[in-house]
């Protein structure tokens, strides 16, 4: 049989999920000593993990290349889900807030506002849900620097320890929704394979509930 591919998304994730995925037995010498190559086996090679950029994790998972994916429920949020979300993984949690600089009124006055942000739908929709009227503009990273260069009046981002917004003299104004790491599967795999997946994310579950407990 084909082993089960994972699509994981690399960087803080990817060492997450590795570290469940050892804790549920699963041996990623190869992954841990990857290189540069990106599609390693895992465990006796049921498993293949495929290390890709959050937004390509759901891209390979929706078109079903990958049968499973682990992303942020940020990514999730911002570009849409044509897949199965089955597992909250604990993990990766942050949240998303609107911020601006300190000690300025960010719903007050009578002008219309302009909010910089990596995640323009999330933003959109946020304004939307409040009937508000607010131009979105689009930045790659580093969204800080928008509302300190005067670009925008606030800004919609991930905040984890909230230090880099402390740094830059900026403050949360309200919390939007709250983030961690996701399970994702393709929606045939999840028919076709329905026992493997079930099988793993029950493990997945158990030891990530185990976890909470001793924590
Ligand atoms: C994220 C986010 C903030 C920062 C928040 O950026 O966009 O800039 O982390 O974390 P904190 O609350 O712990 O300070 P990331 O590090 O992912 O870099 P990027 O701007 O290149 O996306």
């Amino acid at each position: 049989m084909k082993p089960l591919r994972i699509a994981l998304t690399k960087g803080r994730l990817e060492k997450d999920t590795v570290g469940v995925l050892e804790k549920i037995g699963l041996d990623c010498t190869q992954v841990r000593e990857k290189g540069r190559r990106l599609i390693l086996p895992v465990g006796n090679g049921e498993i293949e993990v495929v290390l890709a950029k959050a937004a390509d994790v759901i891209t390979y998972v929706e078109n079903g290349v990958c049968d499973l994916g682990v992303v942020g429920k940020d990514t999730i949020m911002e570009n849409g889900s044509h897949f199965f979300e089955i597992l909250d993984l604990g993990f990766g949690r942050c949240r998303f807030a609107l911020a601006c600089r300190k000690g300025t009124d960010f719903f007050g006055g009578y002008k219309a506002k302009t909010v910089a942000s990596k995640y323009p739908n999330v933003a959109r929709q946020f304004f939307e849900s409040r009937a508000m009227d607010v131009r979105i503009i689009k930045i790659e990273g580093s969204v800080e620097l928008a509302p300190l260069l005067g670009l925008a009046d606030g800004i919609v981002d991930i905040v984890e320890t909230g230090t880099t917004l402390k740094e830059n003299g900026l403050e949360v104004v309200e919390t939007i929704a709250q983030i961690s790491a996701r399970l994702i599967a393709n929606t045939a795999s999840l028919k076709m394979r329905k026992r493997e997946i079930e099988a793993l994310a029950e493990k997945l579950e158990n030891c990530i509930a185990k976890e909470r407990e001793n924590a």
